[in-house]
């Protein structure tokens, strides 16, 4: 991979680490992003806590351990933390260390919300600065179907999916759908794009789309077409070379129709099959800091620009005389 000012460095943000769905009450999850090790599990009062992974004791990895009640206890000798990370119960102990009775494992602010479990990753550690909306729909009130999605660990950054955003020409080539109209707006912490596709050969009849970032990992998705969908995109990174990349989808129920699940499902496979195209090109190309553009090639500096703003751990210029 060819250096840059991205290359080293995590972007800060809110990004997607599972769906509701993947984690029940009692279940513990490891999880792996930002190169680091983290644990996540649903208490017997519904509420996800996402911690450091490794035990403050002697380092086990808490993955492995059990839930019990709210807390989650550790494989190795026993120890119990509950959701903010503080040590509740030593086995055979009547003493607990005041360090870790304080909060010994750190805690990790998660939003859970459209059905969705969100990790908040600053590089600097600071705290939340703007929240991830809240969607009836996607939230599946008023007759919507489950999320039908797919998770690819691929080889490639942030960088790079981003740019999907304001890349139009390679809709009629990648995707073979001509992007018709499409207009980009920037706005603090979010990016939108309102864009009118033509004809999709599986998609369907011409889509009206309104893709919005929020940050530098989590997109959300409303396409009007043959079907009326809600849609999300995550890239959360894994390390400097990878990243996960979730894509759900889920669909109105219309009542004109017969099994909307099935539709959804088969829906959703056209709509992972289409993402994936862009999957092959981005694990394979290079990142030109500056490109050869031609005049149709859309906003491309203006979305670099708002990208920077989420590496904030960056280290100062230095000028060279
Ligand atoms: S390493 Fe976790 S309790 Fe000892
Ligand atoms: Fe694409």
């Amino acid at each position: 991979m060819n250096k840059d000012f991205f290359s080293d460095r995590f972007p800060k943000g809110w990004f997607g680490v599972l769906f509701s769905s993947e984690l029940a009450i009692g279940e513990i999850k490891s999880l792996k992003y930002f190169n680091r090790d983290f644990v996540a599990f649903r208490g017997e009062n519904g509420e996800v806590a996402i911690l450091d992974a490794h035990c403050p004791h002697l380092g086990a990895h808490l993955g492995g351990g059990t839930c019990v009640g709210n807390t989650i206890r550790c494989p190795f000798h026993g120890w119990q933390f509950d959701q903010a990370g503080k040590c509740t119960a030593i086995p055979y102990s009547e003493r607990i260390p005041h360090k870790a009775k304080k909060g010994a494992l750190k805690q990790h602010h998660v939003r859970e919300l459209n059905q969705m479990i969100h990790l908040w990753f600053d590089p600097e550690g600071g705290e939340p600065a703007w929240e991830v909306p809240l969607s009836a729909e996607m939230s599946g009130e008023d007759g919507w179907t489950r999320w039908y999605f797919k998770r690819w660990r691929i080889k490639t950054q942030g960088k790079e999916i981003i740019e999907n955003l304001v890349d139009t020409p390679h809709f009629a080539i990648v995707h073979h759908a001509p992007v018709d109209k499409i207009t980009v707006e920037f706005d603090q912490h979010v990016a939108r794009q309102i864009a009118l596709i033509g004809a999709h050969p599986t998609l369907g009849d011409q889509l009206e789309t309104v893709a919005t970032y929020y940050g530098p990992g989590v997109m959300h998705v409303e396409m009007h077409g043959t079907h009326e969908s809600r849609q999300v995109n995550f890239h959360t990174p894994v390390d400097n070379e990878s990243l996960d990349l979730c894509y759900g989808l889920k669909l109105h129920r219309d009542p004109a129709l017969e099994d909307t699940d099935a539709i959804a499902e088969e829906y959703a496979g056209f709509a992972h099959k289409s993402f994936y195209e862009d999957v092959e090109i981005w694990e394979n190309k290079v990142y030109r800091e500056t490109p050869l553009l031609c005049p149709e090639d859309g906003q491309l500096f203006e979305l670099r620009k708002w990208y920077r703003q989420f590496f904030v751990d960056a280290p100062p210029q230095i000028n060279i005389a």
